[in-house]
């Protein structure tokens, strides 16, 4: 694990750009897993900026996300399928035929999963998977457990999540209560993981994922057995971490 510290949200979203930009030029056919949220808009941001300014190239890229609410199909305004184009795709040339997310709308969540995982062994599994954090230390929708739950499944969201979310929307009631998320394993699948993280709301969760047992009443803690993984933050992301960490490369940047 190595962690690299920056100063703002937006040299957070430099740092993970430059990585997402040197897995794309080190493999034009790379297959992506994205998130959503307000953590990655500052990358997805500079990746556009990137794509115009020296021509990064997604023609060949393949893209995975993590999760999609259930019930809510693509033309919703508040669906993360919607949210990426908004974010990200129709700011690129990737093609709409290698982008991919979980389907809210299937009847059988059990057979979308399955269809899902799938989907993603078929294109040579994922390459470089990028996370944000929840305040829960939830990674995708993979909330607290007893248990780490292993592929793409249906998922009923916490209140803190529900809570935590509902920022996007009118109210809290307006919140889906379950998504379908891909699973801890189709995370640690990934060849490498880079997490996200920024804002002192962000710093408990970031010092269990790095610090804390290895639990799935934290499943952001797994990480610490992924065999590569960056955790980029901001300085009040970082705020709880030590200065030193056995085993863990601190960058602060
Ligand atoms: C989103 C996802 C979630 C978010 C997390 C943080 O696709 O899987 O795990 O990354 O909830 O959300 P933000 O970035 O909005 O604080």
């Amino acid at each position: 694990m190595r962690i690299i510290i920056t100063e703002s949200y937006e040299q957070m979203g430099v740092e993970a750009a430059n990585i997402v930009a040197g897995q794309i030029y080190l493999k034009p056919d790379s297959v992506l897993g994205l998130a959503t949220g307000s953590t990655p808009v500052s990358m997805y941001q500079r990746l556009a900026a990137v794509h115009k300014s020296v021509g990064l190239d997604f023609s060949q890229v393949t893209t995975f996300n993590l999760d999609e609410y259930i019930g809510m199909s693509p033309d919703n305004p508040q669906s993360y399928h919607y949210f990426m184009q908004e974010n990200f795709f129709r700011h690129i040339n990737i093609r709409p035929e290698n982008v991919f997310l979980p389907d809210g709308m299937a009847d059988d969540m059990v057979a979308e999963g399955e269809r899902y995982e799938k989907l993603i062994a078929s294109r040579g599994g994922i390459d470089l998977q990028v996370l944000g954090i929840g305040q829960n230390a939830h990674i995708g929708f993979n909330e607290p457990d007893v248990k780490f739950a292993a592929t793409t499944h249906k998922v009923e969201l916490d209140e803190e999540t529900i809570q935590a979310n509902s920022r996007f929307f009118n109210s809290v009631s307006d919140v889906p209560r379950y998504a379908i998320s891909m699973g801890i394993k189709t995370i640690m699948m990934a060849e490498h993981v880079i997490l996200l993280a920024n804002g002192r709301n962000k710093a408990e969760a970031v010092y269990k994922a790095v610090c804390g047992d290895v639990t799935p009443e934290a499943p952001a803690s797994i990480l610490q057995l992924h065999r590569d993984v960056a955790i980029i933050l901001d300085k009040q992301a970082a705020s709880l971490l030590p200065s030193a960490i056995r085993g863990v490369q601190i960058t602060v940047k």
